[in-house]
């Protein structure tokens, strides 16, 4: 029997989901197909109910629909949990699971890539209150930080996310970024600065530590301004096309049973894929 699984949210068109879970499909020999639903919020949670009669081992979930999906689980992991939000689903003993994966995929990213990222797990510095932040700044919770501070243009979205989460996570006004950037062991971009098309996230980075670590979530381009500043500037960064591939290993896991490996090949595939659509660099 083929094993199904699908991205669903609204719009699935840019999704890079099937290309990252159709390589490993292939590589893997598994006899399994990953496709696009185009799912609008309106009839989401009937989508997420019927999976199995749909024929479906589970799915992604991506924007509008990650708190619409959280909210018909049976079951919600850890990080689904505490985020309110799910973008992996599975059917298990008849019952709908749910998890978040970003947070994992974000950490499991630097772990492969920038290896003692975490440092003295002293303090991290995230810049943007959305949801991708809360993901990250929960994961960097996980991981054991002292201190993760939390600047925000509009600093009542950032107290809002660091009440989540308690004492760890501090709340900063964005023009305040400098007076923590020398403590920072690692400085992530979560906001949509630097993405193609938007103005870039400007930040002084001689402040940094040497052996900071600069990391972006955003990765259209791959080479974001911040990334090229910093890399310029002598620090280890990590682009977002990492978390990507990294968080989507727990949801092929559970659709098609087998661990898959983020490899060179892999990224090479999908790198090849933003050149080919010009979105490399800004
Ligand atoms: P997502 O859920 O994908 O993280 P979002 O909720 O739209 O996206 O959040 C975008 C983030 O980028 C926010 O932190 C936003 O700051 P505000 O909360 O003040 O809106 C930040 N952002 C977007 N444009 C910005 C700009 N020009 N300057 C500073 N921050 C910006």
């Amino acid at each position: 029997m083929t094993l199904r699984a699908c991205v669903t949210g609204q719009p699935v068109t840019y999704s890079r989901s099937p290309l990252l879970h159709g390589y490993w499909l292939k590589a893997y020999g598994i006899d399994g197909a990953y496709e696009r639903e185009e799912v609008p919020p309106e009839t989401a949670a009937d989508f997420y109910r019927s999976l199995a009669v749909r024929g479906y081992a589970g799915c992604n979930v991506t924007l509008p629909n990650k708190e619409i999906a959280f909210s018909v689980l049976d079951e919600a992991d850890e990080s689904a949990a505490a985020l309110g939000a799910a973008n992996t689903l599975w059917l298990e003993g008849g019952k709908l699971h749910g998890a978040s994966t970003d947070g994992y995929g974000f950490i499991a990213n630097l772990d492969a890539s920038a290896p003692g990222w975490d440092g003295a797990r002293n303090c991290a510095l995230v810049v943007g209150a959305g949801g991708a932040s809360r993901a990250v700044v929960h994961a960097l919770v996980g991981r054991g930080f002292d201190r993760v501070v939390l600047a925000n243009r509009t600093l009542e979205r950032a107290e809002t996310v660091a009440s989540l989460f308690g004492p760890r996570v501090r709340p900063l006004a964005f023009d305040r970024i400098v007076e923590v950037m020398g403590e920072a062991d690692i400085l992530v971009n979560c906001t949509s600065l630097g993405m193609k098309g938007s103005d870039p996230l400007t930040l002084d980075l001689g402040r940094l530590r040497p052996e900071a670590v600069v990391s972006d979530i955003v990765y259209v381009p791959l080479m974001t301004p911040l990334l090229k500043a910093a890399s310029a500037a002598g620090f280890r960064t990590v682009d977002g096309l990492g978390m990507l591939l990294h968080q989507g290993v727990p949801g092929f896991r559970r659709w098609f049973g087998v661990t898959p490996e983020v490899t060179p090949e892999l990224r090479a595939v999908l790198v090849e894929d933003l050149r080919a659509k010009g979105q490399l660099e800004a």
